[in-house]
């Protein structure tokens, strides 16, 4: 059984990130897993990397607050599900604020330091085409993958998403979801 941690970065619960990552969960919970979520928007202080360099000598974050939090469990995870809504082009700040935090994953030679190989599925949302949504999600698990070693699964991008709704009337979306929860 593995573990895995599931991070929604969208203002919205029950939109189409978080949909699109049940979906994926329930599968992978299906098939043994366990399938914890961590909401970012619920967060009460979302801090910035503060460049202070801690994390260089400690090995992990220096900071203590929520955020420090998921960075530790996403260290600990089997497998992971990154999910953000395309804000102006780019994943949310929500998103932006982890992925900074991220740093803390990097020896001073840019090596990482946590446990390679975890699982990783990336969703990234968008209500226009997406061609935007698709750079994000490339962006995100060729970072994932070169810089912290992770072992990508697939990527799912889905566009239209205006309706917090969309994604749950969206029947391919869903398949391809449970598809990818199935190789967790
Ligand atoms: C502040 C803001 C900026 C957005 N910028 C973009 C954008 O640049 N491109 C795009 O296609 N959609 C954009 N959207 C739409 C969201 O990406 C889209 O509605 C997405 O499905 C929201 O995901 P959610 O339902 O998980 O919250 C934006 C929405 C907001 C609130």
């Amino acid at each position: 059984m593995s573990k895995i941690v599931a991070i929604v970065a969208s203002a919205r619960k029950n939109g189409n990130s978080d949909t699109i990552v049940k979906a994926i969960a329930e599968k992978a919970k299906a098939n043994g897993n366990t399938v914890s979520f961590r909401y970012l928007n619920d967060f009460k202080c979302l801090r910035g990397c503060q460049a202070c360099l801690g994390c260089k000598k400690a090995g992990r974050c220096v900071l203590h607050d929520e955020i420090s939090d998921v960075l530790e469990d996403i260290r600990h995870a089997d497998g992971v599900i990154l999910s953000a809504p395309c804000y102006f082009g780019q994943p949310s700040a929500q998103y932006r604020i982890l992925e900074d935090r991220m740093f803390s994953f990097l020896d001073s030679n840019a090596c990482s330091v946590i446990p390679c190989n975890k699982k990783l599925a990336v969703v990234i949302t968008c209500s226009g085409g997406v061609s935007e949504a698709d750079a994000v999600a490339k962006r995100i698990s060729d970072d994932a993958v070169s810089l912290f070693k992770y072992q990508l699964i697939d990527t799912i991008v889905m566009a239209d998403g205006v309706s917090r709704n969309a994604a749950a009337n969206d029947a391919a979306i869903l398949a391809k979801a449970r598809d990818i929860g199935s190789k967790f």
